[in-house]
């Protein structure tokens, strides 16, 4: 599967200059299907513009690289050559939008160039050379014209067969056999999602070992007499099939399996399926699918199937059924117009999902597209409808390589490059795939919960998880949707704001476990194996979630600079939680102010007093909330007022926020270095999880519920929480110190915790220790680490991972407008290269034992390890170890 085709035009032309029409029509098709072309030719730009359709309807950009010296142009319509040299590349519209970079030099060779500028260095994208010449170190023209046209057709040839999975077994989870034991396990894994909707990876035909579902983000239903609150609803399973050849059903579970395969193609963000089976009557056949959650348009599913087999007939297509099970929704409409089912499920609030699902058979081939719209149970106004049209219209090739184009710019500003560990590299990846299909940039309806759109686990609730470990990485790569997220926050700032008032305080305490209103989610109590009931007292205590989600706005603010964000939802986030705290926050006779009656993030110990974690972030986020009202008055004093009149803030309040955060307690002794966890921690029998058992575990099964809670046996990170979210508090020297102690004492009993304690470790140069830790997390669902993996992916883990690596290995953090990187590779990584967006340039940042590499696409200001910032220009700039520390940064020249 080719992503960019370089075609040396001179060879592809001859010697005659004659243009063979079939070559301008094998161009175009490969750019309609998403690849990019970079035409080479010594002539000038207009002998080749004249021949080539500027007009091509596809995504595929035309950069042509012309003369001696080359300069590089994109032709970005009719009559349209906009000069792409030296000053960047200008995207039709104008500015960057994300997916467009600056080009830089051309360099010596066009290859090496569009290696470099097009297909973005590090990634290795699938590239096309057609032309001898462009591969050889001289000038020997090889490929004659029928050899260009053939190699150009047989790649248009490709891209439209049966789709195939990439071969590049970094970019691919590959699933062997079938193992109904870990069948749920894998369709966790191999979901295909957008953020929009999800789609568990269950069998076409269906198994009594699955467990499927389809997730519409956002849609809730309750079902009756379920203590454990709203859950999401689950769609029709669009995915089933019925296939059957000649009189037979084609099933694992009847004749023989002769080879069965299921990939998940991380870089196409497809699930493929090949499986060859020997039918009970002896007949052979093969069976090929590929399903996708379109990331280009957020309301299309699609899914191709056929069947091949010497057998009579071949059908596919079984009947659309809306999941058995108990009902979540207030109703169901279904109805059929023509080959389109149509299915709507209402859930709470008069939320529905709606699903238009078209299917056409023909000659042993199913191409069936799905749109799903989310609040248009009405037919008559259904988006999703609009969108089915368009696709069928486009044709499963259109959609799959929008799908496919939308992936690769994903990609591009998301890829993580790890050399010298596979397993590193493939649990990075498929947590960034994860992570890539469970947000969505539009509109503020839904977040990401627990376990995404991936399984049934948590009921589709969002926790801290979003917030602290998820946001991060959106933040870094793609801000719309970290934005997007905080939308869904400030949305439900009414019910923070009624749930901190039920409970006697002011301001806003979101829900620690949220779904559509914002409202508190969280059971009352579950109920154990034996009948009884377990109270569950984190939605009462677990008070933290206002200072995370502050957090997690401030650092959207600080790595974007969105201006208008900061000094309207920001702001108002801030302010609200700060007057949480600073009414939660007590004096006490000792003239300090304590915040008791909390769950901190270890989980294990409720109701206790004075959690260094929240008193700490409460502290942190009470002074944000001073500094953010000089910031907003500064940035847009207009807007500031109003917000401010609207919050009916007091000019007393400010002072008020800084007098609670200056006397809160922190439980921090000078002397040792140590922050205690909460009041009276250090006076808990000394039990330590690393003496106990392998971790990670649940320490309830192995100490008992009540020796547990009195003793120091830690779930999750929870001080170690504060060292990675707030290291300006927390220095090294601190960091390193409670890492030596909290780090023995906890079991990991939540999947939180390991990449949390890899990123600490990096930080304080415990590599060993960092890297054991980054592979206990890569394994929490590719090897069921939690026993829980059927459930769905654990979210939290995949956004931790991504900081285990960036800010963990490659040491990136904000620090004031400068962009710090102090990098520290693990034992067995040769190379960590990684691309992040701040204020608005685009970073790419390559690392290796010996030297650092930087990419910017606009001047930036950049500081290595304790160094002095260095403002830098828009280029390639390279720095070398030296003296345990760094040289400064000089220019790469073109390459
Ligand atoms: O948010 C977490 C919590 O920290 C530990 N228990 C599971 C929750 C959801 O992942």
């Amino acid at each position: 599967m080719i992503e960019v085709c370089i075609l040396d035009w001179d060879d592809a032309v001859g010697v005659q200059g004659h243009v063979p029409g079939a070559l301008s029509t094998a161009l175009r098709r490969l750019r309609s299907l998403g690849v990019d072309i970079v035409v080479v030719t010594a002539g000038p730009v207009e002998a080749v513009h004249r021949h080539l359709d500027p007009a091509a309807d596809g995504m595929g950009r035309l950069l042509v690289w012309s003369g001696q010296p080359p300069r590089v142009f994109e032709i970005v319509g009719p009559g349209a050559v906009v000069d792409a040299h030296p000053s960047g590349l200008p995207r039709p519209g104008g500015k960057n939008d994300g997916g467009g970079r600056a080009v830089g030099d051309p360099g010596a060779h066009p290859v090496g160039w569009a290696r470099r500028w097009l297909v973005d260095a590090g990634s290795p994208f699938a590239v096309l050379v057609v032309g001898d010449h462009l591969r050889a170190e001289g000038p020997v023209r090889g490929d004659a014209p029928a050899g260009a046209l053939a190699r150009l057709e047989e790649a248009v040839s490709d891209l439209g067969g049966f789709p195939t999975s990439g071969t590049d077994h970094a970019w691919t989870l590959e699933v062997e056999g079938f193992d109904s034991c870990r069948e749920r396990d894998v369709e966790s894994w191999l979901t295909v999602g957008n953020g929009r909707s999800g789609t568990r990876g269950s069998l076409e035909e269906g198994h009594p070992a699955s467990l499927p579902a389809v997730y519409v983000a956002g849609v809730y239903g309750a079902p009756e007499g379920n203590p454990g609150g709203p859950e999401l609803v689950r769609g029709p399973e669009w995915t089933r099939l019925a296939p059957r050849v000649g009189d037979e059903d084609l099933s694992l579970s009847q004749g023989e399996t002769l080879e069965h395969r299921r990939v998940l193609d991380l870089r196409q963000g497809l699930v493929l399926r090949d499986w060859r089976h020997r039918l009970a009557s002896g007949r052979e056949c093969r069976f090929r699918s590929v399903r996708l959650a379109s990331l280009a348009d957020r309301t299309i599913l699609a899914l191709e199937a056929e069947v091949q087999s010497d057998g009579p007939t071949i059908s596919l297509a079984g009947d659309v059924a809306v999941l058995d099970g108990p009902s979540t929704v207030d109703s169901v409409e279904e109805r059929t117009e023509g080959d389109v089912a149509f299915v709507s499920l209402r859930g709470r609030g008069g939320h529905a999902a709606s699903f238009r699902i078209a299917t056409r058979e023909h000659d042993g081939r199913v191409v069936r597209l799905v749109g799903v719209d989310r609040d248009g149970a009405d037919a008559a106004r259904d988006g999703g409808g609009d969108a089915l049209e368009a696709a069928q219209l486009d044709g499963m090739d259109m959609v799959r390589a929008r799908h496919r184009h939308a992936w690769r710019c994903r990609w591009r500003n998301a890829d993580i490059v790890v050399g010298g560990s596979v397993r590193a590299q493939r649990a990075l990846r498929f947590a960034l795939y994860h992570l890539i299909a469970s947000g969505d940039p539009e509109g503020d309806l839904a977040s990401v919960g627990a376990r995404g759109l991936t399984g049934p686990g948590y009921r589709g609730h969002v926790f801290w998880d979003t917030e602290v470990f998820v946001l991060p990485f959106f933040i870094w790569t793609h801000p719309p949707t970290a934005r997007a997220l905080l939308a869904y926050r400030y949305r439900t700032l009414d019910a923070a704001r009624a749930k901190a008032a039920r409970l006697g305080y002011s301001g806003a305490l979101f829900a620690w476990e949220s779904a559509d209103t914002g409202d508190e989610t969280t059971p009352p109590f579950v109920v154990m194996p034996d009948g009884t009931r377990l109270t569950i007292l984190t939605g009462l205590q677990e008070h933290h979630i206002s200072g995370d989600v502050a957090w997690a706005a401030w650092q959207y603010w600080r790595v974007t600079g969105d201006g208008d964000f900061v000094v309207g939802m920001g702001a108002e986030i801030i302010i609200e939680t700060a007057r949480f705290w600073a009414s939660r926050a007590q004096p006490g006779d000792d003239g300090h102010y304590h915040i008791d009656e909390v769950i901190g993030p270890d989980e294990y110990h409720e109701g206790v007093d004075d959690n260094a974690f929240t008193n700490v972030l409460a502290r942190w986020n009470l002074e944000r909330a001073v500094e953010v009202c000089g910031l907003a008055e500064k940035l847009d004093a207009r807007a500031w007022e109003a917000l401010a009149g609207r919050l009916r803030l007091q000019d007393s309040e400010p002072e008020q926020w800084q007098t609670v955060a200056t006397g809160l307690v922190d439980l921090f002794d000078h002397g040792t270095l140590l922050y205690e966890q909460f009041a009276g921690f250090c006076r808990m029998e000394d039990v330590r999880a690393v003496d106990l058992a392998p971790r990670p575990f649940t320490a309830e099964a192995v100490l008992g519920v009540s020796r547990l809670r009195d003793s120091q046996v830690v779930k999750q990170a929870d001080v170690l929480m504060l060292a990675h979210m707030l290291p300006d508090v927390v220095p090294v020297p601190v960091a390193d110190a409670n890492y030596r102690y909290y780090e023995p004492r906890t079991c990991h009993g939540s999947s939180l915790s390991p990449a949390i304690h890899a990123a600490v470790a990096a930080r304080i140069g415990v590599l060993a220790d960092a890297e054991r830790y980054f592979e206990m997390a890569a394994g929490i669902d590719l090897d069921d680490r939690m026993g829980n993996a059927a459930l769905g992916v654990h979210i939290a883990t995949m956004g931790g991972l991504w900081q285990a690596a960036v800010f963990g290995f490659g040491g990136v953090r904000p620090d004031g407008d400068v962009l710090r990187i102090d990098p520290m590779l693990p034992p067995s990584w040769e190379r960590l290269a990684f691309p992040v967006c701040w204020r608005g340039a685009r970073v790419r940042v390559d690392l290796n034992r010996e030297e650092l590499t930087v990419h910017l696409d606009l001047p930036s200001v950049l500081a290595l390890g304790t160094g002095p910032p260095c403002e830098l220009d828009q280029g390639s700039f390279v720095a070398r170890r030296r003296d345990g520390g760094w040289s400064s940064f000089e220019p790469v020249g073109p390459g």
